[in-house]
């Protein structure tokens, strides 16, 4: 079976708009799942339209790709932790930029062997494999800092940015001559050249600016894929291609304005690097008004009489998995009449939405969880609050310390409450490397070991009775 031009042009605008009404699904958790529900139909409707079409010669390399690739995507899926995805995330932008690169290459072969090679082809082709070639080898990287096989520490050195700057002017320079003269050396030496540009790009990033990074590489991975777009002639890559790199970049920019920094700053900044700001400086200053540690029954008195209970949850949570934990504390609490809320964070945890994700996961109801924002006025008049696996997110250096790298950085409100159990498993700082401030006010206490054996055990006591 084979369908007409028309038609396939047909289909690939339905996928369209199930692409567009997938994003759209996907800005709240309460549409998310309907959000990529739409985008899988409207992936399957594009898949199938491009199949039957009439480009498709042979199916033997097809089929075999799509089952290969089908099966590595389904065990990554199943197995991988919720912890592991930016870096997961990390890896497949690294395929998009080198399919990228090897759709351009391959078509210049192509077509330099019958003599089709039109000024307007060879300024896309330069384009997709520069692009392509940076997303690649800077994907590479970000994924093995975040992985942790290359160190997360931004990795500095003399004339840096002069480097990157002449790199970047000659891979210009010989894509435009590439692109005018179709020449075989300036091919190589540009792809040559762009690949380390994404590795010099990225390897003086710090680990912290990781998850930014990642979004703007997403971003490149789908301009790479527009020029690809244009190359195969197929206005549905364009279309998907455009929306990735409109969203990836808009999503660098919320996360950038979330921790009140510039995306000049992340990219050039290597934060967490500042020695200013670093623990000690902090730790030395707050270290001689003690920290208070408590118990879960500690907590549990105050929590049980409670009016309110705010749960503030970060990385941590995600590391203990302590999620459905959580929930059961909510229910138990619940059913004692005391309100139970989350105030979520816009950079809580690792990715973006990440700690909406892990609640959705546990059942928690969304109309439970807050945004910052709305839900900060309320810790003045709230009793106790449960700072789970939460550090940098509520710590008050982001306002009064000027020294401190988080500076700037809008905060959840936490001290303001009554009492503020903070669940944690040591007085290690959180991702930013800074001492958290808040350890020291007269009102807070930390309950010490891991968050979901912690809350398993705030379970107990409750279902016990409590006090
Ligand atoms: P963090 O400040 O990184 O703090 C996480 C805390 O969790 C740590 O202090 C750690 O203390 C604790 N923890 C780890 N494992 C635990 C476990 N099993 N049980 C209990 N506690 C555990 O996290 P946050 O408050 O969510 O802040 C996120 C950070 O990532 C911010 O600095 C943010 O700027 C950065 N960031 C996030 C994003 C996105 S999009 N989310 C993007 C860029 C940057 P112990 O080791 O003592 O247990």
């Amino acid at each position: 079976m084979e369908i007409s031009a028309n038609t396939q042009v047909l289909a690939y605008l339905v996928s369209a708009a199930l692409f567009i009404l997938s994003l759209k699904g996907l800005t709240h958790p309460a549409s998310a799942r309907r959000g990529s529900f739409l985008g899988m139909i409207g992936m399957v409707i594009a898949i199938i339209a491009t199949l039957i079409g009439g480009e498709v010669q042979s199916y033997g390399f097809i089929v075999v790709g799509v089952l290969t690739g089908a099966v590595i995507g389904g065990v990554l899926a199943a197995c991988v932790q919720m912890t592991a995805m930016p870096q997961l995330v990390a890896a497949l932008h690294s395929f998009v930029g080198m399919a990228a690169v090897l759709v351009a290459i391959g078509t210049f072969i192509n077509r330099h062997a019958i003599g089709d090679l039109s000024a307007v082809l060879m300024s896309e082709l330069s384009a997709g494999i520069v692009i392509g070639a940076i997303t690649f080898s800077g994907s590479v990287i970000a994924f093995g800092k975040l992985q942790g096989l290359i160190s997360g520490a931004p990795v500095r050195f003399v004339g840096q940015h002069a480097l990157n700057a002449v790199i970047g002017v000659v891979t210009v320079l010989l894509a435009i001559h590439f692109a005018m003269s179709g020449s075989m050396f300036s091919l190589t030496v540009m792809v040559l050249l762009s690949f380390v540009l994404g590795f010099t790009l990225i390897i003086p990033i710090g680990g912290a600016d990781m998850p930014v990074i990642i979004s703007m590489l997403n971003s490149y991975s789908g301009w790479a894929a527009v020029a690809t777009g244009f190359t195969l002639h197929n206005n549905l890559l364009i279309i998907v291609g455009a929306l990735v790199g409109c969203s990836g970049a808009i999503l660098s920019y919320i996360m950038c304005r979330a921790m009140n920094r510039s995306i000049i700053n992340v990219v050039f900044g290597g934060f967490g690097s500042d020695a200013g700001g670093g623990p000690a400086s902090a730790g030395a200053v707050a270290a001689d008004k003690g920290v208070r540690s408590a118990s879960v029954e500690d907590a549990i008195y105050w929590m049980e009489d409670a009016n309110r209970v705010i749960v503030i949850p970060g990385y941590g949570m995600a590391v203990a998995q302590a999620q459905h934990a959580l929930k059961e504390l909510m229910e138990l609490l619940e059913e004692k009449d005391v309100e139970v809320k989350f105030a979520i964070h816009p950079v809580a945890g690792r990715m973006p939405g990440h700690m909406n994700v892990l609640l959705a996961e546990a059942d928690i109801p969304y109309d439970h969880a807050f945004e910052m924002d709305d839900i900060n006025p309320e810790f003045a008049s709230t009793d106790v609050v449960l700072v789970v696996g939460a550090n940098d997110v509520v710590n008050p250096a982001a306002r009064t310390d000027h020294s401190s790298p988080i500076y700037g950085m809008p905060i959840i409100d936490a001290g303001k409450a009554q009492h503020v159990y903070f669940l944690k498993r040591s007085m290690n700082p959180g991702y930013s490397g800074v001492d958290n401030l808040l350890f020291y006010q007269d009102n807070v206490s930390l309950i010490f070991g891991d968050a979901k054996d912690t809350i398993e055990g705030m379970v107990t006591a409750l279902k016990g009775g409590g006090h």
